[in-house]
């Protein structure tokens, strides 16, 4: 088979990446390991700024997200027991987030990719790249007991973070930089109505706690836990539990609890590779970098990749030019580290962190009384959580 772009990955970031070479008239083969309704099973975060929300409106998939998406013009942030609300559009000149899960975003990408009859190879076994650092680069994959190769110009490693693509660089061409958190998230999605009609970001003693929703019926809550914990130990009564003894009194007093529909521990990683071409090979998304949840960026920065990515690929095929090729590492990187600044900086107010001692605990409460109480350190968080625009102007 041959093609022009090769993407390794049916996550957002490939699909996301699909639609758009298909608007531009490229033409690109998805290679995806799973099956789709693995890819479609995994929860992720779901706050989307709107670079993507517009990004998905380009492609023509945003139909269903502007229905059954909730709009959020400000967030809660709850320490020593207050809640105060980010205004996020008023400090922001109007801008707000969609609350919309990745998960409704994939099967959106997805369908609009089965409607306009592009291939994805689903399942393919032992992928592999090839002569990336030539005019000719492969991809190998086994399916069916046989082994299939795709002849193309191009290579999309959109395959997250686990990927094939970033390993296959050789170690002296990469450099990763990496901070693992000593906590994870435990999470739980749950079909009761939210807590709270937006977020609520929770800095406890006890440790971080987020109230989140996926519609008004749909919540999804998490629970910063040890390392250690097994996702089986913990009951959905210790769970409501604990998370009760996190909030204040008025959302103690809201709470709706259920049984949970899925409940699982995720680590909390920064990584960030780089840089993001190897010759005719890109990384996008999850496969070059990861943010902790915090904030949400992960889905976010994926869509800016593949914005990115789909430009410098237009323009080559339109112009002939590889003006957007040479570039493209450079101009995702400024906007990941931007977020990757974010994400840690977020992770680190609202985590309780024991190692820092009380003196840590002080500075932690000095802090969030500065970014509630100064419209200077509202907005700094506001602007960030919105997201920080395609092109900086700068
Ligand atoms: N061959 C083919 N496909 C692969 C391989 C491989 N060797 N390795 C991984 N994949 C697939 C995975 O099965 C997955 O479906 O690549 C896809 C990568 O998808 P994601 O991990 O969702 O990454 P990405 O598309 O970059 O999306 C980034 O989604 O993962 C979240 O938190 C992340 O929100 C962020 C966003
Ligand atoms: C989620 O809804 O899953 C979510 C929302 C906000 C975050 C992280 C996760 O910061």
């Amino acid at each position: 088979m041959r093609t022009q772009v090769a993407i390794i990955g049916a996550g957002p970031s490939g699909l996301l990446l699909g639609q758009l070479l298909h608007k531009a008239g490229i033409d690109a083969v998805i290679i995806e390991r799973q099956s789709g309704d693995y890819v479609l099973g995994r929860i992720r975060a779901g706050v989307l700024e709107q670079v993507t929300t517009d990004l998905l409106d380009e492609v023509g998939v945003g139909q269903r997200m502007h229905k059954e998406g909730m709009v959020h013009g400000g967030f809660d942030m709850l320490f020593k027991g207050e809640r105060h609300r980010i205004d996020m559009n008023r400090l922001t000149g109007g801008k707000n987030v969609m609350v919309y899960g990745q998960t409704e975003v994939t099967r959106d990408l997805m369908d609009a990719r089965q409607a306009a009859g592009l291939v994805t190879i689903y399942e393919a076994g032992n992928v592999s790249v090839h002569d990336f650092n030539t005019k000719r680069p492969r991809v190998t994959y086994e399916k069916d007991g046989q082994t299939h190769e795709i002849e193309c110009e191009f290579i999309a490693g959109c395959d997250g973070f686990h990927g094939v693509c970033r390993a296959s660089v050789p170690e002296g061409a990469i450099t990763e930089y990496e901070k693992v958190y000593p906590f994870g998230w435990l999470g739980v999605l749950a079909e009761t109505p939210p807590v709270h009609h937006e977020l609520i970001y929770v800095n406890s003693t006890r440790g971080f706690a987020l109230c989140s929703q996926r519609s008004s019926t749909r919540s999804r809550y998490y629970l910063q836990v040890p390392l250690t914990d097994k996702v089986e130990a913990w009951s959905d009564d210790a769970f409501w539990n604990e998370l009760r003894l996190r909030l204040d009194a008025g959302g103690r007093e809201k709470l709706v609890t259920g049984p949970s529909i899925e409940k699982s521990i995720a680590p909390l990683r920064s990584f960030v590779a780089e840089p993001m071409r190897f010759g005719r090979m890109f990384l996008a998304g999850d496969a070059a970098h990861i943010v902790p949840p915090t904030g949400a960026k992960g889905l976010n920065l994926a869509a800016s990749d593949v914005k990115y990515l789909s430009g410098a690929l237009i323009e080559f095929y339109a112009d002939k030019s590889e003006a957007g090729i040479d570039s493209y590492s450079g101009r995702c990187l400024r906007r990941i580290w931007r977020a990757e600044r974010f994400s840690w900086w977020f992770t680190s107010l609202m985590h309780h962190f024991p190692e820092n001692g009380p003196i840590g605990q002080k500075l932690q409460d000095a802090e969030l009384d500065y970014i509630v109480n100064s419209e200077a350190g509202a907005r700094s968080v506001a602007e960030n959580y919105v997201g920080l625009p395609l092109d900086f102007g700068d």
